[in-house]
């Protein structure tokens, strides 16, 4: 199948597109370069697929460039360009309206003229609010720009399918992790910090809990998605395992062989205090299984910083799974 993954520099966006390419599939990228973090990362994200004979990338801004080109031949696209991360979206409302309300509705229209037949836009635990805990019929009321524009670009897409039966799916996916993630999220910095000696800033008391989603685990959920999502259904795609952002350090300061220095700030507007995905309708659905717990997969992503960020990509084998995801936190 010809996949369109736009925001294929991004973190997820490249394992994404490297996980098609090992599956067969003929792959187009397409990411703007948006300033989100520095371009110079998103192309190391880049790298293995380079010169890889079924793979070609566009350079396009989805807001603003003609975007049919990229869509030629193309028989689904999985949307994951958009700008992530809340706390810059108190500020840059525009930037984020832009790259995740308007930006679709550009993509979405493309892909009608272009009879694309499935479409999976990723949405985020963020639309649900402070608490993200159940299933996907929980109250959505979210407490931040970033997730407002998700929760809009949902009802966008939705609007369509109803509208015009475009062939749209969504996925909310609950904070990923692992190799690549954005230098703005909490691991990244936790993990940098402790490298080098750093106190790590924590907002809030620790207790906050995640249900965090190894990167491995979002992508091949994506993956099955695109075969057996149905159209105008949301999914959440949340890891099996609830840890607090404690038990979090703990677990990365012991892979480093170091003590964490903790400082404690007030919680920002719009951070989360839970999330606790129910993916019970997305294992129904298409099978989707979480397999690798917060201890396995904070190994890997420490690994990943200690080499420099050389070991991501095709020769980082994702851990194999040591324990069955728990049944609370994955619903029955
Ligand atoms: N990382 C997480 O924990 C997480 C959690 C929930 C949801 N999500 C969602 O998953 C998706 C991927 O997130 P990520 O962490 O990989 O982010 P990322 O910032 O690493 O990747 C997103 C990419 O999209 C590109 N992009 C943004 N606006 C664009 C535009 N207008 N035109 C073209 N390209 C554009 C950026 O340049 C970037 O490379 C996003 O939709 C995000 O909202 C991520």
């Amino acid at each position: 199948m010809r996949i369109l993954v736009t925001g294929a520099a991004g973190f997820v966006g490249s394992h994404l597109c490297e996980h098609l390419l090992a599956e067969g599939h003929e792959v187009v990228g397409l990411d703007g370069f948006i300033e989100s973090y520095p371009r110079a990362i998103k192309e190391r994200n880049l790298a293995g697929m380079g010169s890889h004979p079924r793979f070609t990338f566009h350079e396009l801004d989805l807001r603003t460039d003609r975007l049919e080109p990229s869509l030629e031949g193309v028989e689904a696209v999985v949307n994951e360009a958009a700008m992530a991360g809340l706390s810059r979206s108190w500020s840059e409302m525009e930037l984020y309206t832009g790259c995740n309300l308007l930006a679709v509705r550009r993509l979405v229209d493309a892909c009608r003229a272009q009879g694309v037949r499935r479409f999976l836009q990723i949405s985020t635990s963020s639309v649900y609010g402070v608490e993200a805990a159940g299933d996907e019929s929980i109250l959505t009321r979210p407490v931040s720009p970033y997730g407002v524009t998700k929760l809009a670009a949902e009802h966008l897409v939705l609007a369509y399918v109803d509208a015009f039966g475009f062939p749209a799916a969504i996925l909310r996916y609950f904070s990923i992790y692992g190799p690549r993630q954005r230098p703005d999220m909490a691991y990244h910095i936790f993990i940098e910090a402790l490298r080098a000696g750093r106190p790590i800033t924590v907002y809030g008391d620790g207790r906050q809990s995640r249900s965090n989603t190894f990167v491995t685990d979002c992508v091949r959920g994506t993956v099955q998605a695109l075969g057996g999502a149905e159209t105008g259904e949301v999914y959440n795609i949340g890891g099996g395992e609830v840890i607090t952002l404690a038990e979090a350090i703990e677990i990365t300061a012991d892979a480093l062989g170091v003590r964490p220095v903790v400082r404690h700030e007030p919680a920002r507007p719009g951070d989360q205090r839970h999330t606790r995905a129910d993916t019970t309708k997305a294992r129904l659905a298409f099978g989707y299984r979480p397999a690798v717990s917060p201890r396995e997969g904070l190994r890997v992503q420490v690994d990943w910083h200690l080499s420099g960020g050389t070991r991501a990509g095709a020769e980082l084998r994702p851990p194999t799974p040591s324990r069955r995801p728990s049944p609370s936190t994955t619903g029955s």
